[in-house]
């Protein structure tokens, strides 16, 4: 198995003045959810996700040796970036990017040799209710491993995919599993091979075509900014009184889907799928303090699917992020009818009518 000190790297075997990479990472949406983690970004259970194929984040990285001819813009004396969000500087982003680097210089020893210019933009809207430090984080550990194969050309694609997801995950957990792979795990289970805690690996079982092109429709119920970060929430998980129940439970319902990817049963998919999304939000409401980020709309919807559901036997279902908005899950081939329903019952319970329509992607692509 490997540790953390197998992403070191030793000396590089080539030197590079300057250069630039560009990037696309997506979204995902967790079918069992990641809420609690111990120190250094690791899970306090396994999770799976679904990759997202239209919310993404697009970085681009520039990146040149510092020398004294390069203005260089310092920051707290160690590394040395600008920061560029659709094109305008974005200083508040930076404490976060800065941490991030703080945290992976370890695995980058180049970091502190080069200036950076991050030029990064989503294909969502930012204030959507869209998480995009999954995709973001994901976009820019891609571009920092493409530098390390420009100076380690003999690096192989399953050591940069690694490493990426492993450096991905020390900027924003869930990020991990934006790298590679239409469904990918997170967290050692011990009845899925290669899984690990350190980075996201693809399923590597056998996937049903049931779910082949999956459908994620995601309701924006609520675009204003979370009154909880996820941060604290994890962090919340700490000492809660439910925590290793949870655990536990997560672990059993990743096993419950190794079977249900395989088989291709729908109904148990939806309540191993719904449960979970519920259950992360009962441990929200079960933490001290307490806190509640559904809203009323995320309510109606999900009553209005279960009963659109019960009426139609059509296989759809919900789940949620740490968020108000509602991810609609279904095949493909009910798309027609699902849709129908989502404009008939569902946007007018959305901010502004609005929702975005995406499926199953195959992870980061570079330009
Ligand atoms: O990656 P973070 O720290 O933003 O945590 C994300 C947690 C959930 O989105 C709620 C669940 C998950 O597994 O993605």
């Amino acid at each position: 198995m490997l540790t953390t000190n197998d992403f070191i790297p030793q000396a590089y075997s080539h030197n590079i003045e300057s250069g630039e990479f560009q990037w696309s990472a997506p979204s995902n949406i967790a079918l069992v959810k990641y809420w609690g983690k111990k120190d250094n970004q690791i899970p306090a259970n396994p999770s799976v996700s679904f990759t997202l194929n239209n919310c993404k984040t697009i970085t681009t990285l520039a990146f040149a040796k510092k020398d004294s001819s390069t203005p260089l813009t310092i920051t707290n004396g160690k590394f040395s970036f600008d920061l560029f969000f659709e094109g305008k500087p974005k200083e508040d982003f930076k404490p976060k990017i800065q941490k991030f680097l703080e945290r992976i210089e370890i695995y980058l020893p180049f970091l502190k040799e080069y200036h950076f210019t991050i030029d990064t933009q989503n294909t969502f809207p930012h204030s959507s209710g869209i998480a995009s430090s999954a995709s973001g984080m994901a976009a820019l550990a891609m571009n920092l491993m493409s530098i390390e194969k420009a100076l380690n050309p003999e690096m192989t694609d399953a050591y940069f995919y690694q490493k990426a997801s492993l450096l991905a995950r020390l900027g924003s957990g869930s990020a991990c599993r934006s790298v590679k792979g239409q469904v990918v795990v997170w967290g050692n289970q011990a009845n899925i091979e290669g899984s690990s805690d350190l980075y996201g690996v693809e399923f590597p079982n056998a996937i049903h075509d049931n779910f082949k092109n999956f459908q994620d429709t995601i309701l924006l119920v609520d675009k204003g900014e979370k009154q909880v970060s996820s941060t604290v929430g994890h962090d919340l998980m700490h000492n809660h009184p439910y925590a290793e129940r949870r655990f536990a439970q997560a672990h059993e319902n990743l096993d419950k889907l190794i079977a249900i990817f395989e088989s291709g049963n729908l109904e148990e998919f939806i309540k191993v799928v719904e449960s979970e999304a519920l259950t992360l939000h009962a441990m929200m409401m079960t933490s001290m303090p307490y806190f509640i980020l559904m809203k009323p709309n995320t309510l109606q919807i999900i009553n209005a699917i279960w009963k659109f559901r019960n009426d139609t036997n059509i296989p759809v279902c919900f789940t949620l992020d740490a968020g108000a908005n509602v991810h609609v899950l279904y095949p493909e081939n009910v798309s027609k009818k699902v849709l129908q329903f989502i404009k008939d019952e569902l946007v007018g319970f959305c901010q502004n009518g609005q929702y975005i329509c995406d499926h199953i992607g195959n992870g980061a692509l570079s330009n």
